[in-house]
C-alpha cells in the first residue's frame, strides 16, 4: 500500500489543476474585464475538483503519472464545463440557489446576465482547452477528434444539457423512479463518464477499456448525485459550501424522496461496489486510484 493516501492525491492533484486553470484562458486575450472576472470567480472558487481528478487518474491508470500529465487541458476543459454547469444551474430559473463553494453564487455578485455569459464563456473555452493537449503535449490528433466528439455528446443535448432539461420537468407525485435514474444519469453521470473515457483515450485505451470505463462511470456517477441529494438533507451547509434543503425548498424529486435515506445510502455503497468490479475488468495496468477514489466518494461529506 503507498503511504501516499487518496487524501493526498486528491490534494496534490486538485493543486496542479487549479494551477493550469488559473493560466487557462489566455491572458492576452483581449476579453472584457468584467466577463474575466466573472468567469475566475466561479472557476478558482475552489471545489473538489474531482472531474478533473477522474480525468488524471483514467490517464494514468494506463501510462503512469509522469505520461497522463497530457491529460491536463481535458481535465481543464471538464471543469470548465463543470464549472458552467454550476453557474447556471444557480441560476433563478433553475436552482435560484445564493450559495456556491463557499461564496455567494456567480449571479448574486455580477447580476444574471453577466451570470448567463460567463456560463457561455466557460462552455466554448472547453472546446479550446481540449485542442491544447494536442498543441502542447502533442496527443495524437484522432484522439483529440474522439474527445471532442463525446464532450459534445456527453455534455450536450444528449448528456448533462438533457439531464437537466428533465430535471427542470420533474415533478413530485408525477415523475417516477426509473426516470429520475435517468435524469441523475444525464445530468451527472455523463460528464464523469466523459472524465473516464476522455483519460483513458488520452492514454490510448483499448475499446473495452473504454466501455468499462464508462460503466465504472455511470455507476459511480449516479453514487454521487444520489450523495448529493442526501448531503442536501443531512449535509453541513459549512462544509458544502452550499445551501442544504434546495431539494425540498424546489419540490426536486430525489433518491430519499423516493425511497427514504437509509435505503439511499444501501444504494451508494451498492453502485460503487458494481462500478469497480466493472473496472477491474478492464485489465488496466494500474486502477487503483480509481477504486480508491470510487471509495473515498461514498464516504464524502461534502
Ligand atoms: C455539484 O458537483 C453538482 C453535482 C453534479 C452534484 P460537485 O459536488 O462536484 O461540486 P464541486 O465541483 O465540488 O463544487
Ligand atoms: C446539478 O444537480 C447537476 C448539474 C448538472 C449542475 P444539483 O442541482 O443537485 O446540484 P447542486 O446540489 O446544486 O450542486
Ligand atoms: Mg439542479
Ligand atoms: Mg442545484
Ligand atoms: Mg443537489
Amino acid at each position: 500500500m503507498s503511504p501516499f493516501t487518496i487524501q493526498d492525491y486528491i490534494k496534490t492533484r486538485a493543486a496542479r489543476i487549479e494551477t493550469e486553470l488559473t493560466r487557462s484562458l489566455p491572458r492576452e486575450w483581449d476579453v472584457p474585464r468584467t466577463l474575466r472576472e466573472a468567469m475566475d470567480y466561479s472557476l478558482m472558487a475552489g471545489g473538489k475538483r474531482l472531474r478533473p481528478i477522474l480525468v488524471l487518474a483514467a490517464a494514468e491508470a494506463l501510462v503512469g503519472e509522469e505520461k497522463a500529465e497530457a491529460a491536463m487541458p481535458v481535465a481543464c476543459a471538464i471543469e470548465i464545463i463543470h464549472t458552467y454547469s454550476l453557474i447556471h444551474d444557480d441560476l433563478p430559473a433553475m436552482d435560484n440557489d445564493d450559495y456556491r463553494r463557499g461564496r455567494l453564487t456567480n449571479h448574486k455578485v455580477y447580476g444574471e446576465a453577466m451570470a448567463i455569459l460567463a456560463g457561455d464563456g466557460l462552455l466554448t473555452h472547453a472546446f479550446y482547452s481540449v485542442v491544447q493537449a494536442s498543441r502542447l503535449h502533442g496527443v495524437p490528433a484522432n484522439r483529440v477528434l474522439a474527445i471532442v466528439e463525446e464532450l459534445s455528446m456527453l455534455a450536450g443535448a444528449n448528456g448533462m444539457v438533457g439531464g437537466q432539461a428533465a430535471d427542470m420537468q420533474g415533478e413530485q407525485g408525477i415523475t417516477q423512479l426509473e426516470e429520475l435514474e435517468y435524469i441523475h444519469l444525464r445530468k451527472t453521470s455523463d460528464l464523469i463518464v466523459f472524465s473516464l473515457r476522455a483519460g483513458g483515450l488520452v492514454g490510448g485505451a483499448t475499446p473495452e477499456q473504454l466501455t468499462a470505463l464508462q460503466t465504472f462511470g455511470q455507476s459511480i456517477g449516479l453514487a454521487f448525485q444520489i450523495q448529493d441529494d442526501i448531503l442536501d438533507l443531512i449535509g453541513d451547509e459549512q462544509k458544502l459550501g452550499k445551501p442544504v434543503k434546495s431539494d425540498e425548498k424546489q419540490q426536486k424529486v430525489t433518491y430519499p424522496y423516493f425511497i427514504g435515506l437509509e435505503a439511499s445510502k444501501r444504494k451508494v455503497e451498492e453502485l460503487t461496489e458494481r462500478g469497480k468490479t466493472a473496472l477491474l475488468g478492464a485489465a488496466l495496468p494500474q486502477p487503483e486510484r480509481l477504486l480508491e477514489l470510487a471509495d473515498y466518494l461514498v464516504h464524502r461529506d461534502y
